[in-house]
């Protein structure tokens, strides 16, 4: 401990100025070995982190009795009703503080089928966050519906919530709002926008189990929230997903689209079949579900303990901003991302940044670039649909307004994103990251 403080005051001295730092060299043996000891790794030093970081997903033995039971009795599918299926959505629910959950097949089809049961309907357009995974654009391209970004706030790495007016046109619906990496969306202006216009909010939470906002998880913020419980997540049982909601209306729609469009509850469709799919989730996937619940709540205090002890570290390094959140707001941290400024580290670029950080032995990524240039969108609004729902004037504005997205961009170019098992990590591992950056901060001048 006390050599590690040594050697990270030496390195604080060393960042203050190259002459200072000669002038240590010259005359202080000790901490010309200190220097040597304090070479990056990119530069031929050794990595400050030596070890392995915690491995992700888990499996516990203790889950398999249940799983087994499941497997052996043949009843896999939701149809035959109850089971695990029930006790997840239940639990679920009751740990969100959301009156409904219904499972699905995984978060893509939780978020289809949000946006089928609140009425998205081909040639309408959503307000969306552009910073985002894959997922959330696709979904609104599938209804035949057209994502329009609304700007992320640097600050944040969410929507800017004063960037979603300007955006609103004669055919916006509803607005979609991501709580990435787990840090909540300034909620309260995006819900009061919609109120005033009539639109409905469905919230992409499908990297946020157990967010909260001013008191309330994400999720249950909205119309409705849609989670992923994908192999990466927090809780994880290979694919998997859930919607939530408040409203037996908005659920019942849910689940009736969600199982081949039978009609269920309160919501009984023009008859028998009302239009819809089969997102089911399996038995065998909610058991998993069921039992990880104690640990969601265990670990989302580790990371969130961890999380604080990263930005408490970090904030005497200059060029490296955790993201600001929301007033009385708590994040889950999927990713831990860092806001990177290149000139506080004398011009080292964002990616031979994450180089040297790796070299380092933490894992890092610069995670979603501007997704909007790579195609996809260019596809779709050239498709024979789009051209016959939106006028071509419409699909040229739209096309036109990525370039408007400066703060998307900044963020994209910027961001350093660690992932979530790395907050899993015991103390003197996450003190490793802080110890890198310094590092990397102090010889920035020798890795540009
Ligand atoms: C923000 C976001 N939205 C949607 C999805 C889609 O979830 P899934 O992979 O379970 O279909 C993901 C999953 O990674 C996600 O991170």
């Amino acid at each position: 401990m006390k050599d590690s403080v040594t050697r990270r005051g030496f390195v604080r001295a060393a960042a203050a100025g190259s002459a200072l730092l000669a002038g240590l060299r010259l005359r202080r043996a000790p901490s010309a070995l200190a220097a040597d000891a304090d070479k990056p790794a990119a530069l031929g030093g050794t990595p400050v982190h030596q070890g392995s970081w915690p491995k992700w997903p888990e499996w516990r033995e203790a889950w398999e009795p249940k799983i087994l039971e499941i497997l052996r009795s043949g009843n896999w599918y939701r149809g035959s009703g109850g089971g695990s299926i029930a006790e997840f959505e239940t639990g679920y629910a009751k740990l969100l503080g959301a009156k409904r959950c219904l499972g699905t097949a995984s978060g893509t089809t939780a978020l289809i089928t949000a946006l089928q049961a609140i009425g998205l309907d081909a040639g309408d357009e959503v307000i969306v966050s552009p910073y985002t995974f894959i997922a959330t654009y696709n979904v609104i391209l599938l209804h035949k519906a057209l994502p329009v970004f609304a700007d992320t706030d640097p600050e944040t790495l969410t929507m800017d919530p004063a960037t979603i007016e300007s955006r609103i046109t004669d055919r916006t619906r509803l607005i979609l709002p991501v709580h990435i990496f787990g840090m909540p969306c300034d909620m309260d202006p995006i819900k009061a926008i919609a109120k005033k216009h009539g639109f409905g909010v469905v919230e992409d939470a499908c990297q946020a189990w157990l967010a909260e906002y001013k008191g309330q998880k994400c999720g249950t913020l909205g119309d409705l929230g849609c989670f992923s419980f994908q192999n990466s997540k927090h809780i994880p049982s290979g694919e998997g997903g859930a919607v939530t909601s408040n409203s037996d209306e908005l659920i019942d729609r849910c689940s009736a689209f969600h199982n081949c469009g039978r009609s269920v509850g309160t919501f009984k469709g023009s008859g028998c079949f009302t239009r819809g799919s089969n997102f089911r989730m399996q038995h065998y996937q909610a058991a998993m579900l069921v039992q990880q619940f104690d640990k969601l709540v265990k670990e989302t205090e580790i990371r969130r303990q961890n999380a604080d002890h990263l930005i408490a570290g970090l904030k005497d390094i200059p060029g490296i901003e955790p993201a600001r959140l929301p007033e009385n707001s708590r994040a889950v941290w999927h990713l831990f991302p860092m806001r990177y400024d290149a000139t506080q580290f004398n011009g080292l670029s964002h990616d031979k940044f994450m180089r040297a950080l790796r070299a380092e032995g933490i894992p890092c990524s610069s995670v979603y670039g501007e997704q909007y240039n790579d195609g996809l969108l260019d596809e779709a609004i050239a498709s024979r649909g789009f051209k016959r729902l939106f006028p071509e004037k419409r699909l040229k504005e739209y096309r036109e307004a990525f370039k408007d997205l400066k703060g998307n961009r900044q963020v994209c170019a910027t961001t350093v994103g660690l992932s979530q098992n790395l907050l899993l990590a015991n103390r003197g591992d996450i003190d490793h990251i802080i110890e890198a950056i310094r590092r990397i901060h102090a010889h920035s001048a020798k890795l540009v």
